[in-house]
């Protein structure tokens, strides 16, 4: 996207921001200590992180699954939606990633979050809770989008809430003469999707700070 765009996708944010979302000290440390040990600049940007705790808060979630860490920004998030009893567990394939993450939640006082260090194609399915999911928000590697659907399918309680992230990609998956690795990832999903009757589902496009892509919000039938 064309740097005026961007810039004016920002200001955007900025100016609903700064009437919508309060300043986080964990937050903030977690956004400065994530740059200062290089992790990419690919964190859901405030106001989605935002929506994905107020999504979560809306069905009254208790314990919620996240696939792909990063420097648990959007964890930090998320945990703001728990009750008091609540719990988030979130799989990260890099030991590296992880260790940053738990500066980062334990620097933000989160004492219910757990980061599981593995590929989560393995970890998610050793994942067999006595109690399910109501919330599950999945951000990895794209190319397995469909594989982490399924395990959160199986995971979620009825009713429970499935959201994908990055599924427009600056409309990159809808364009058909674009291919790469992660647009496939999301056209796979979609496709299953398709004759899916276990799960009802929408994309809604974002755009904002971190330019132009979408959610893709489901629940369990
Ligand atoms: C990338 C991954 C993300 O989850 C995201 O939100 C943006 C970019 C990436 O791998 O490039
Ligand atoms: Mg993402």
């Amino acid at each position: 996207l064309p740097n005026d765009v961007l810039e004016s996708f920002t200001r955007s944010d900025l100016y609903h921001n700064s009437f919508l979302i309060r300043e986080d000290a964990g937050l903030e440390s977690a956004l400065k200590n994530s740059k200062e040990k290089g992790l990419r600049d690919i964190a859901v940007s405030p106001a989605q992180g935002k929506l994905l705790k107020l999504l979560a808060q809306s069905i009254g979630a208790k314990r919620i699954l996240e696939v792909g860490t990063l420097g648990g920004c959007s964890t930090i998030w998320l945990a703001q939606a728990l009750q008091p009893d609540g719990e988030i567990v979130t799989l990260e394939i890099s030991e590296d990633n992880a260790k940053i993450a738990r500066e980062n939640l334990a620097t933000a006082g989160l004492r219910n979050a757990q980061v599981v260090v593995g590929n989560a194609v393995e970890t998610m399915a050793t994942l067999n809770p006595e109690i399910p999911f109501d919330f599950v928000f999945i951000d990895a590697d794209k190319p397995s989008n469909l594989t982490y659907f399924r395990e959160a399918k199986r995971l979620v309680r009825k009713r429970g809430v499935i959201i994908v992230d990055n599924v427009v990609r600056k409309g990159d998956v809808a364009c058909p003469s674009w291919s790469d690795a992660s647009a496939e990832g999301v056209r796979t999903l979609l496709a299953a999707l398709k004759d899916d009757k276990e799960v009802d589902a929408t994309t809604i496009a974002t755009v904002g700070e971190k330019g132009y892509d979408g959610f893709l919000y489901a629940i369990k039938l």
